[in-house]
């Protein structure tokens, strides 16, 4: 396994890559669902890469950039261990120069969820995933269905600005307990951690009553409330069931719908999400 710091090197040893490239960008501290991502791209492609990069503009000024965990000798061995060929690991100072004046900002679709709890979040994303894609050129790139908005959302700006890529989701990885995977999890004290299983049981609640037959939205938002009200460790922040393209929140759902929730446990803010509708009703 090859890791590259500089753009110029990726720049190298990618035009010496011959046939189909999946590229799996995270922020480091793997967990069990990067894994699932590196599998799907190793799976699907000649040449498996990854990125290592805590991308400082996607944080706001009072969210976790410093304290972010972060583990580059594990993530590599990780890496190594699950067949990675290439691991670009740069430098902020390579990605953003002293200069850098240059933003993506998809519109509208950000308003909304994360977007609105986390202004900038998203131009954070996609600046930096827009830089990636041009740096690696990879075919594929390989997403978690957790972060179901930043999936839309990156999705929505390869189609926009013609970007010669196919985003590939990845079902989201789950503890037994149902609590989806996150590298945030790192921060749960014990009593959190326990508690923290109710953001799955919540939407659990809305995905059965939607396969019972229930399509009032608002039934199934209330649904997920009282779920969520009896562990009283949980701040709920939103609870969202939106239309599965759009993501503005329905009335009543006649396509594919996804339910989404945000809640602190204590300092820690945890997102999950499920479709509703979706062919095979995998929970996202
Ligand atoms: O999901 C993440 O880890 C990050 O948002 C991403 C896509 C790597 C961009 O920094």
């Amino acid at each position: 396994m090859q890791v590259l710091r500089t753009i110029p090197d990726v720049r190298a040893v990618r035009a010496q890559a011959q046939g189909s490239l999946g590229l799996v960008p995270t922020m480091g501290y793997l967990h069990a669902g990067h894994m699932a991502l590196v599998r799907a791209a190793r799976d699907a492609n000649d040449h498996c890469w990854a990125t290592v990069f805590v991308n400082s503009l996607q944080f706001g000024q009072n969210e976790d950039f410093n304290t972010y965990p972060r583990d580059l000798p594990r993530d590599l061995a990780l890496f190594e261990e699950a067949g990675v060929d290439v691991v670009f690991v740069p430098e902020a100072e390579t990605m953003y120069t002293a200069d850098f004046s240059t933003y993506v900002d998809v519109e509208k679709l950000t308003d909304r969820l994360e977007g609105a709890a986390r202004p900038g979040h998203f131009r954070g994303v996609t600046t930096v995933v827009c830089k990636l894609l041009n740096i690696v050129q990879p075919h594929r790139v390989y997403l978690g269905r957790k972060d179901a908005q930043q999936l839309r959302v990156i999705r929505r700006m390869v189609r926009d600005l013609n970007i010669p890529t196919t985003i590939v989701p990845v079902e989201t990885v789950r503890e037994p307990d149902g609590l989806a995977l996150s590298s945030r999890n790192v921060y749960l004290k014990p009593d959190e951690r326990q508690a923290a299983s109710v953001l799955y049981q919540a939407l659990q609640a809305a995905q059965q009553r939607f396969a019972a037959g229930e399509r009032n939205a608002e039934t199934l938002r209330a649904a997920m409330h009282a779920v969520l009200a009896q562990e009283p460790l949980v701040s709920v922040d939103y609870v969202s069931i939106a239309d599965d393209e759009s993501l503005k929140e329905l009335t009543t759902i006649e396509r594919p719908a996804l339910a989404s929730l945000a809640a602190r446990i204590g300092t820690t803010r945890l997102i999950d999400a499920m479709e509703l509708g979706r062919e095979d009703t995998t929970p996202e």
